[in-house]
């Protein structure tokens, strides 16, 4: 299930719940193990007991045993009702306990934000409604055992009082003696443990045969992003991207990219500059594979990039994304992230070239030091420099960053900008970037206006050619100059 939660594309995240599919992957699970282990067991044991059971019965009265076997079709009918009744109950159920779990799960990711609008009262509301909920169905089944439980011992009960009637006669007409009625009846009394047992059994099977099948579907989710079979290794990258023709939409409905052409050689930079929700980072999402084109291609040194394995074509792209995510560990994990074989020197080197070493070695506990829910708090632009350290580490071809220096001040941004200069001289980069200062440099800027290229140049050329250029400078970038303490922050 993990494995398939880990490969699963980012249009299946797009549309799942996470609270759904912890749920799944926990309680859904548990009903799984717990009637695979302890339920398949008691199966065993119950039909073995009943089997020879039987079979002693047979030996010893084939007439008395039928008679106490007739109220059997009506058991079996009774079981088959009890199942069909509560199996949608239970799907009820399961899906209740990932309703709960999705809003605690909110609840707790999203904290700040209820503190902030002091919604702590409705949160708790929230959670105890769909606790109730729970509670209702629950309780509902119960009524179902307590109907259904009572009855099929009442059903084993008149199987032994039929036994006594008939029994009884033969022992007076002198068929049978007293003492094999007595055996009859104790070896008959062995059978009541394994009958409510298959009822409990019965029970537990149909609760995780919904389990089952939510876990299933899971399990049989194609993953929207499939390597091809036969798809090949990309070894040596020179980083040569393209993309030709290039539309996509997320939904097959709205077309996000309208036929977007780009042609970054090895080793230069493209930026993209255009207002929210323009569709840079759809673009920059495409070229690892994170969704695939609806039509076109992108090729990465002249090759479809479809014909590569995933894991290769991914292990030469370095992405720092538009949200920050790090793990819970340590400050020199995160930044190994993508090359946990790292030496310490070269983790250094990446969070200088990030300009977060000198924050990170004043730290009690310098790289040591833990990230994350238990550790020290970082503010957003120093996420977002580790962030940039982890995707420098790896020292892939081709370097993506998606607004990655969105909360890192001009100054510090300037600082970053001078090493990336540096690093990016053998890398193909494709930055999206509000800040003139990020976009100037760029071998080519293209402008992006709902999905399609409109103006492409550098920055010169674009200045002197386009009066929408000029506008989009003087609007929407902040103006260059790093000395100017009162342009920071800010952004679109
Ligand atoms: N995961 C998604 N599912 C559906 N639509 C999306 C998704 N991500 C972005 N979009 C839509 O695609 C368009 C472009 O978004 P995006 O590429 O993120 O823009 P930008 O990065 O330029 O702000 C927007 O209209 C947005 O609503
Ligand atoms: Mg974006």
């Amino acid at each position: 299930m993990y494995r398939k939660l880990q490969q699963l594309s980012f249009s299946f995240y797009d549309k799942a719940q996470t609270g759904q599919l912890m749920s799944r992957a926990t309680a859904d699970i548990e009903m799984l193990r717990r009637f695979l282990s302890f339920g398949i067991l008691r199966l065993v044991s119950s039909f073995l007991t009943m089997g020879f059971v039987v079979a002693f019965l047979l030996l010893r009265s084939p007439r008395l045993t039928l008679l106490s076997m007739s109220t059997m079709p009506f058991l079996i009918a009774v079981i088959y009702i009890f199942a069909t009744k509560i199996r949608p109950r239970y799907r009820r159920i399961q899906q209740q306990m990932a309703t709960m779990t999705s809003v605690l799960q909110e609840g707790i990711s999203g904290v700040r934000v209820v503190k902030a609008f002091a919604q702590e009262e409705r949160e708790i509301e929230r959670f105890r409604r769909e606790n109730w909920e729970y509670l209702d169905q629950n309780v509902t089944t119960v009524r179902l055992w307590a109907f259904f439980f009572p009855l099929m011992a009442f059903l084993g009960g008149v199987g032994g009082a039929i036994v006594l009637w008939f029994g009884g006669n033969m022992v007076i007409t002198g068929e049978i003696s007293l003492g094999d009625l007595l055996a009859f009846q104790t070896l008959l009394a062995q059978l009541i443990m394994p009958v409510r047992m298959v009822g409990w059994l019965v029970n537990m099977a149909t609760q995780a045969g919904a389990a089952g099948q939510r876990v299933f579907e899971i399990l049989d989710t194609e993953s929207e992003v499939r390597e091809k079979p036969g798809a090949r290794n990309l070894r040596e990258c020179q980083g040569a991207v393209a993309l030709n023709s290039v539309s996509f939409s997320y939904d097959s409905e709205n077309m996000v990219l309208k036929d977007v052409n780009i042609e970054a050689p090895p080793g230069k930079s493209v930026a993209i500059l255009g207002a929210t929700g323009s569709g840079k980072s759809s673009i920059i999402n495409l070229i690892p594979r994170f969704y695939d084109v609806s039509a076109g291609s992108i090729t990465v040194d002249g090759t479809d990039i479809r014909d590569f394995t995933l894991q290769s074509l991914r292990s030469h792209i370095a992405i720092v994304s538009q949200e920050t995510f790090l793990f819970s560990t340590t400050i020199r994990d995160n930044i190994a992230y993508g090359k946990p074989d790292a030496t310490d020197e070269e983790v250094a080197a990446a969070a200088k070239a990030a300009q977060i070493h000198d924050f990170i070695v004043t730290l009690p506990e310098g790289y040591q030091s833990k990230v994350g829910e238990r550790g020290i708090g970082l503010s957003g632009g120093q996420k977002q420099r580790v962030a940039i350290a982890r995707a420098l580490l790896t020292n892939s071809r081709i370097l993506i960053l998606d607004e990655a220096m969105s909360s890192v001040d001009v100054e510090t941004e300037y600082l970053i900008q001078l090493a990336l200069a540096e690093l990016m001289k053998n890398r193909t980069t494709f930055v999206i970037a509000q800040r003139l200062s990020t976009v100037m440099g760029a071998d080519e800027i293209v402008i992006l206006q709902d999905g399609v290229i409109t103006q492409r140049g550098t920055h010169a050329e674009l200045y002197s050619a386009s009066e929408d250029y000029r506008d989009i400078v003087h609007l929407q970038l902040q103006r260059p100059e790093p000395e100017e303490p009162a342009e920071k922050g800010g952004g679109e």
